[in-house]
C-alpha cells in the first residue's frame, strides 16, 4: 500500500538524521520543507522532499494537500487516561481556595477517583478510555503513555493495567503502560505508609510483571505523598523486574524527586514546578527527560517550571497533557502547544520539539515516532488550511487537525 501526499504547503518536523531527543539551543531548530511531497509505504514513511524533485509515482492513494501542512503526530508521554467519572464538583473547592494537598487530605482528589475505579467494571473503564483515545486522535495525538494509579488496591491496579493492555490491542495508537501503584496513600494506610509501600513492592510490582502488564513504573514522589526513601525502595523493586522509572517529581515542593529520578536512570521525571539550580545540575548529562505538564499547572493555577532556564542550561524539555480527572481534564495536545508558548515563552519550534520528539523519548518511542523520517512509523496529521506553522500554538482552542493517519492508515 503506497500513499502519496503532494503539494504540502509545509512538511514540518522532518529529520534526515534522526535523533532520539533534542537538547538546549537545538530545541529552537526544526527542519521543514515548503511545497513538499511525502510518500508512505504500508505503515512507514518511505520518502519526502520538495515537489520539484518528485518523480512519477505509482501510488494506491494520492492526496492533494494544497494549502495544508503535514506534521508528525504528538506523543503524549504522561496521561492518567483510564478513570471513572469526573471531578468538576471538587474543582469548585479549588476555586474557593482549597489547595490540591488540602483536598487530598480530606479524602478527595486521587482517593475520590480511586473509589470510583474500584467500583467500575473493566468493560466500563475500557469503553470510557476508548472514547478519550478517539478524542485524542482527533486532536492529533499518535502515541500515548497511560498510567494506572487510581486502583489503590492490587486488584484494582491490575484491573486498570488490563484495561490498558486491551487498549493497546485494539487502538491504532502506540500505547505504553505504566504501573503507578504509589499515587496516593489509602485512608487505611495513613500513619503507616511503609506498609503500603510494602504492598506495592510485594504484590503490585510482581503481579504486573508476571502478567507483562507494565512497561514502566511511576511513583508520586512529592511533599505529602511518597518520600524519596519510599521511592528508592519501589524503583529498586521495579528495576528487578525490568521496569524503568518515569516518576512524578517536584510538583509541590523541592522534594528531592528529580535527583532521585536521575539516580535511578529514570526515562523521565515529570511536573517539575520546583526546579532550581541543584535539580538542573542533577539532570545535566543524565538520560532522564525533564517533562513539564502545562495543563496541570494551568488548571491548578500553579507556578510554572523554569523551562527557559532549563533549556539555557542545555537540558532537553518534553511536554505532555497529564490528562486526568483531577488536575488536567483535557487530552488536547494542541492546547499544550499554546500553553508552552504563552506560559513558558517557548518558541513554536521549541514547543513542537517538546511535544513530538522529546515527549516520544520520554515514553521510549522516539526511535520510531516523533518526527517525519524515512523508516519511522507513519503517524501524522494533515492540518486545516493554515497560513504558517506558527499559527498552530497561536490560534489556541481551534482544532487545526483535519485528517489523521496512524500506522500509515487514515483513521
Ligand atoms: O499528574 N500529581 C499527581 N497525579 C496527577 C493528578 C491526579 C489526580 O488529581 O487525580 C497529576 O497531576
Ligand atoms: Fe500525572
Amino acid at each position: 500500500m503506497r500513499t502519496l501526499i503532494k503539494n504540502i504547503k509545509e512538511l514540518v518536523q522532518v529529520e534526515r538524521q534522526p535523533k532520539l531527543r533534542v537538547c538546549g539551543k537545538d530545541m529552537a531548530q526544526m527542519e521543514t520543507i515548503k511545497n513538499a511531497y511525502l510518500i508512505i509505504e504500508d505503515d512507514k514513511f518511505a520518502a519526502f522532499g520538495p515537489m520539484s524533485e518528485l518523480k512519477e509515482q505509482n501510488a494506491d492513494t494520492v492526496i492533494d494537500a494544497t494549502g495544508r501542512m503535514v506534521l508528525p503526530s504528538f506523543c503524549d508521554s504522561h496521561t492518567h487516561l483510564v478513570y471513572a467519572g469526573s471531578r468538576e464538583i471538587e474543582y469548585i473547592d479549588k476555586i474557593r481556595g482549597l489547595s490540591y494537598e488540602e483536598i487530598a487530605k480530606r479524602g478527595g482528589g486521587i482517593l475520590n477517583s480511586a473509589k470510583r475505579v474500584q467500583e467500575a467494571s473493566e468493560e466500563q473503564l475500557y469503553e470510557d478510555a476508548m472514547k478519550r483515545l478517539e478524542q485524542m486522535i482527533s486532536f492529533g495525538t499518535g502515541a500515548v503513555e497511560i498510567k494506572s494509579g487510581y486502583g489503590m488496591t492490587t486488584e484494582a491496579e491490575m484491573k486498570m493495567l488490563r484495561v490498558i493492555r486491551r487498549l493497546k490491542e485494539t487502538s491504532p495508537l502506540t500505547i505504553k503502560a505504566t504501573l503507578l501503584g504509589a499515587h496516593g496513600i489509602p485512608m487505611e494506610y495513613r500513619g503507616r505508609q511503609e506498609a503500603f509501600v510494602d504492598l506495592v513492592i510485594n504484590e503490585m510490582i510482581p503481579q504486573a510483571a508476571a502478567e507483562g502488564l507494565a512497561d514502566y513504573i511511576d511513583v508520586f514522589t512529592d511533599q505529602g505523598f511518597f518520600t524519596v526513601e519510599d521511592t528508592d525502595r519501589m524503583l529498586d523493586a521495579g528495576a528487578k523486574y525490568g521496569l524503568r522509572a518515569k516518576i512524578h517529581a517536584n510538583e509541590l515542593a523541592y522534594s528531592g524527586g528529580i535527583q532521585c529520578a536521575v539516580r535511578h536512570n529514570a526515562l523521565s521525571c515529570d511536573h517539575l514546578e520546583y526546579t532550581g539550580d541543584a535539580e538542573i545540575e542533577a539532570l545535566l548529562g543524565s538520560e532522564t527527560m525533564p517533562t513539564v505538564l502545562p495543563g496541570a499547572a494551568f488548571f491548578l493555577n500553579m507556578v510554572h517550571a523554569p523551562v527557559r532556564k532549563m533549556m539555557d542550561a542545555g537540558l532537553p524539555v518534553a511536554m505532555a497533557s497529564d490528562c486526568n480527572p483531577g488536575s488536567s481534564p483535557s487530552c488536547n495536545m494542541q492546547l499544550i502547544l499554546s500553553f508552552a508558548c504563552v506560559n513558558y515563552r517557548m518558541l513554536p519550534e521549541e514547543a513542537i520539539n517538546a511535544t513530538t520528539i522529546n515527549s516520544g523519548y520520554a515514553m521510549g518511542v522516539s526511535d520510531m515516532l516523533g518526527s517525519i523520517a524515512v523508516g519511522k512509523k507513519a503517524n501524522f496529521y494533515i492540518t486545516t488550511p493554515i497560513p504558517t506553522y506558527e499559527y498552530l500554538p497561536y490560534a489556541y482552542g481551534e482544532n487545526k487537525v483535519s485528517r489523521t493517519f496512524l500506522n500509515g492508515k487514515e483513521v
